[in-house]
């Protein structure tokens, strides 16, 4: 199967067309949870924007499923509005008369397999999706066990042989959104939850950092140019940091926000998931279980984070923050415990740093330092490998402090694009040093603008291409490294809260926790 990353040759590298098209087969994609805030603000945009692209069979269908008493004109209303809100343009009349004609819209309670009869008709009335059926999960997750129960029971969960386009088994495949779980031993009832009725190989779990262009693209920098591997070991790193920082705050999800915290909301799936692909070896094949292979065994290959109730020991390796009242772009803002839905004395922590050590030949001694948090001063996602010093400065009058370490940023999230800082002589007969920036930008290297996370991931499960979703292992991997700190902190209340103010950069204790070990987060 092509994969998301075959590399391509281009005519130029920098300033090229579109890759070759890839394009969905017929299928109808079934949304649970069709009146939800994902479905409206990520789900069908990503569609729409896919069908305006023309990258959906023009059999294409889509089945709205939930509770809320709409009918499919409503469904097609409201779907239009989110179009509108959520990619910046009105939809195109000529396009939506066709779109909105492909969706539908069905009314019913989860648990009730009526619901699902009448799904299993809807379906069979589809004939022109071949009999290829992708179920996307955009519930609560309490319902995901209840829906993928009754899918079983209705015998949604396997496509009908003999349906699919001529020589072509049609297909039925599953995509389950965050949170997968909530600790190490729900993802794994979960995990047996699904298997009970579908095979790993139809089940997809999405995590949209995986999607963004700049992650994936983290792979071709590492492995389709030949000078970064070699140094992109504990020879000549010195530590990486991870930065996931967030100028919003909860929003209107003070219910889901106090169950989750920061740990739970990004660090244990998107900072892990950028982390397994910065740091994991090569994969033998750009294909979804080489890929998927080598990024488990990168989590697995974590120092396991401390065991024993000493706080100090915890405080080595995570701080937890929560902000309070403050100002964001100079308007003020109120505190975590001010927005709606959350308990005035609530300890969920809005903000969480880790510092991870991966044992093995490659990382052995250099730390990795996750950091994620709510209202803190701007939007900006990056990966920032700091390299060594030289070993040996030879300059007269210039001391070790003078020279600033090379440092090479990931930018994910916004102003794309990659930087590599390096030390400059400073023009004059003085021998001073200033570090500059050698510079890459998506926008102005590629002029195209880059798709939605989830167009990608959507076209991928469609596609068949497992590669940028997490299989069952790299979920329980993951919450078996963070479930300790969880339980710690559950049981271990903070009793600072709130520790910083909203539009600062974390609380104090995060900037001690590499002030410990000479060492100083960036300022993005
Ligand atoms: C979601 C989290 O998964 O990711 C949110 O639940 C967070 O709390 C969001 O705001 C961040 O995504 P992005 O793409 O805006 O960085």
């Amino acid at each position: 199967m092509a994969s998301t990353l075959a590399p391509t040759p281009l005519e130029h590298p920098l300033r090229s067309g579109l890759p070759p098209e890839r394009s969905a087969p017929p299928c109808a994609l079934v949304i649970f949870g069709a009146s939800g805030d994902l479905t409206r603000r990520k789900l069908m945009p990503a569609i729409y924007s896919l069908a305006r692209a023309q990258r959906l069979a023009p059999s294409f269908a889509i089945v709205g499923v939930s509770n809320s008493p709409w009918d499919t004109e409503r469904f097609r209303a409201e779907i239009a509005d989110g179009i509108a809100t959520f990619t910046g343009t009105a939809v195109d009349p000529d396009l939506w008369r066709d779109f909105s004609a492909r969706m539908q819209y069905l009314e019913g309670t989860f648990e009730d397999p009526a619901l699902y009869q009448r799904l299993g008709q809807a379906l069979a009335g589809l004939t022109a999706t071949s009999g290829n059926v992708l179920f996307y999960l955009a519930t609560s997750p309490s319902l995901f066990p209840v829906v993928v129960e009754q899918l079983g029971r209705a015998h949604l969960h396997r496509a009908k042989p003999g349906e699919g386009e001529a020589g072509h088994e049609p297909w039925t495949r599953i995509i389950v959104e965050k949170p997968f779980g909530r600790d190490l031993d729900s993802a794994r009832k979960l995990n047996q939850q699904l298997h009970q009725v579908f095979d790993e190989e139809q089940i997809y779990r999405i995590d949209h950092y995986l999607g963004k262009e700049t992650v994936r693209n983290i792979l071709i920098f590492r492995f389709a140019n030949g000078i970064f591997e070699p140094i992109w070991n504990r020879r000549y790193v010195d530590h990486v940091q991870i930065t996931v920082a967030e100028s919003i705050g909860i929003e209107q999800r003070g219910r889901y926000y106090e169950e989750a915290g920061a740990l739970r909301d990004m660090i244990a799936n998107h900072l892990m998931q950028v982390l397994s692909i910065v740091a994991m070896e090569a994969p033998v094949r750009f294909a979804a279980t080489p890929v998927r292979d080598e990024k488990v065994k990168l989590i697995r290959s974590i120092k396991p984070l401390a065991a024993s109730n000493d706080p100090a020991a915890w405080a080595r390796y995570a701080v937890r923050g929560q902000y309070g009242p403050g100002f964001i772009s100079g308007k003020p803002v109120v505190g975590y415990r001010e927005e709606p839905n959350v308990a005035r004395d609530s300890t969920r922590e809005t903000y969480a740093a880790l510092r991870l050590e991966i044992e093995n030949w490659r990382w052995a001694g250099v730390p990795f330092y996750l950091r994620s948090g709510k209202r803190l001063p701007k939007r900006v996602s990056e990966v920032a490998i700091r390299f060594k010093s030289p070993p040996y400065l030879m300059f007269d009058n210039l001391g070790a402090e003078a020279i600033d370490a090379n440092v090479l940023v990931m930018r994910i999230q916004p102003d794309e694009g990659i930087s590599l800082r390096f030390e400059a002589k400073v023009p004059g007969t003085d021998m001073r040093l200033r570090p500059v920036n050698m510079d890459f930008h998506y926008g102005s290297s590629f002029g195209e603008p880059q798709p939605e996370a989830y167009e990608t991931l959507l076209l991928d499960a469609m596609l068949g291409d497992g590669m940028l979703f997490a299989r069952y292992d790299m979920a329980e991997s993951v919450w078996a490294l963070t479930t300790p700190l969880l339980e710690f902190w559950e049981a271990n209340p903070p009793k600072d809260f709130p520790n910083y103010a909203a539009g600062s950069w974390g609380p104090k204790a995060a900037d001690e926790f590499l002030a410990r070990e000479g060492r100083e987060w960036r300022r993005p």
